[in-house]
């Protein structure tokens, strides 16, 4: 017996194959069962006829509930008004388990408040826009890791715990280490440009931590970072390379994902505009453009959700805005030259309201510069020798960005809230399944 993947059916027209999966749906009609059975890459209909099978196994079949784990035999048929394309004519099927009728699975095809799916996230995963959106996520991830490794950067992989912050204490997740304080990582970072100084280009993707004490739709406490860093690299590099990086991920999910993004109800307009070159705004004009809008806002301040989503409505692709205030950025910004109260950094905004992004810039090159600032952001001195020594041995221009993997899938799966782009989210409330 040829064993098949609802995937791949359309290689098997014809053919009598055994599908390994769960049932979704059924429907019935007299001495007929429509079972829809899924299998982890797709859905197919059955059909079992009571003049082809035995009766034990039309028995069998009738009293699969949802989600109920089966083998099933039968023959491949093209069939255009079956969703997919394709059914199987049913000649033999085993349960595997059958759920039970008294405890039926919880999530029926019908509205369910979203704490009662999150509740059940173990479970929310088998329903299709689930599965759609971690198809997308996992063709992201392969797009970041394929892109890194044809642009000859070296993948290096940095701690989770670390001794100090890289991204403001107030987000620190502080843990015991045996007797000692120790913070989960918020950013390879600065582990990044030690690597970067061994090898050139390398990046880091693994999964950050944020106490981030706000609930919104854009903020886990639990996310995945990834990080490309380059020696002898400014602003200007590390910009072109991310907009070369979102070009990339972007042309990929839609050339191998596009099923997926159907099932999402995915927009491609927007998508399908993403193309270099990414408009490039200053903090100052971008403030301008705040004020001409009619925003309150004052020249100096960062910018937040709103912010953005009113800058960005002004582009029909990703905006990149550069040159922040230092006073709203992290301690590691390397100071623009000609005035050295904004950093060489940059921002890139998602379109249709989804916000930064991407979020990097220039490293401070200096020793004299960084201890300056590592003192007037009153970082521990201690745990910051091993950077600063970065910058006595052979210091060079270099900088890097971060994606956050989540809000990149969530922008090109067009979804509401972040939590839906992680299998097992962790939010300031959510620390279950
Ligand atoms: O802008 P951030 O804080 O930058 C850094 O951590 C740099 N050290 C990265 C670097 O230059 N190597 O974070 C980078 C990105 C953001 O643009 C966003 O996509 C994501 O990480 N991010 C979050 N995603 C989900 N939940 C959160 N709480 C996030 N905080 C940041
Ligand atoms: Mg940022």
């Amino acid at each position: 017996m040829v064993s098949a993947t609802i995937e791949k059916i359309a290689r098997h027209v014809g053919e009598t194959v055994e599908l390994k999966g769960w049932l979704y749906n059924m429907r019935e009609s007299g001495k007929l069962l429509f079972p829809q059975f899924r299998d982890g890459t797709g859905i197919i209909q059955g059909v079992v006829s009571a003049k082809d099978v035995s009766p034990e196994v039309f028995e069998i079949a009738r009293g699969l509930s949802q989600e109920s784990s089966v083998i099933v035999q039968g023959i491949i048929r093209e069939e255009k008004r079956a969703p997919g394309g394709f059914e199987i004519s049913v000649s033999h099927l085993e349960s595997v388990q059958t759920v039970s009728p008294g405890d039926p699975y919880p999530i029926a095809p019908k509205e369910h408040g979203i704490e009662f799916l999150l509740d059940r996230r173990h479970l929310w995963l088998r329903s299709q826009r689930q599965h759609a959106i971690l198809k997308v996520r996992h063709e992201v991830i392969r797009a970041v890791r394929d892109y890194f490794d044809s642009h000859d950067f070296t993948l290096i992989d940095t701690p989770m715990f670390t001794p100090a912050a890289c991204e403001g204490t107030t987000t620190l997740f502080e843990v015991d280490y045996f007797g000692q304080k120790a913070y989960l990582t918020q950013s390879g970072q600065l582990y990044n440009e030690a690597t970067a100084a061994a090898f050139g280009k390398t990046y880091c993707f693994g999964p950050t931590f944020r106490a981030e004490k706000s609930k919104t739709r854009r903020h886990l406490t639990e996310f995945w970072m990834v990080e490309p860093e380059m020696s002898f690299a400014r602003l200007e590099e590390v910009m072109n390379l991310a907009e070369d990086f979102i070009c990339a991920i972007v042309e990929r999910v839609i050339a191998n994902r596009r099923a997926e993004l159907k099932t999402l109800e995915r927009n491609m307009a927007p998508l399908e505009r993403v193309q270099k070159p990414f408009p490039r705004l200053h903090y100052d004009d971008a403030v301008k453009l705040l004020k001409e809008k009619g925003a309150t806002f004052e020249w100096g301040g960062d910018f937040g959700a709103p912010d953005e989503t009113l800058i960005s409505e002004n582009f029909d692709r990703p905006v990149m805005v550069h040159h922040y205030p230092s006073q709203v950025k992290a301690f590691y910004m390397e100071p623009d030259p000609q005035r050295p109260e904004l950093a060489c950094c940059v921002d890139v905004l998602a379109p249709e309201g989804y916000g930064e992004i991407i979020g990097g810039g220039e490293r401070i090159s200096s020793y004299e510069g960084l201890v300056k600032r590592i003192q007037e952001h009153n970082l521990p001195p201690e745990a910051f020798t091993w950077y600063l020594d970065l910058r006595k041995y052979g210091s060079v221009p270099h900088g890097g960005f971060g994606m956050g993997i989540e809000r990149c899938v969530a922008w090109i799966c067009g979804i509401e809230h972040l939590r839906e782009a992680i299998a097992f989210p962790r939010t300031i409330t959510r620390n279950y399944p």
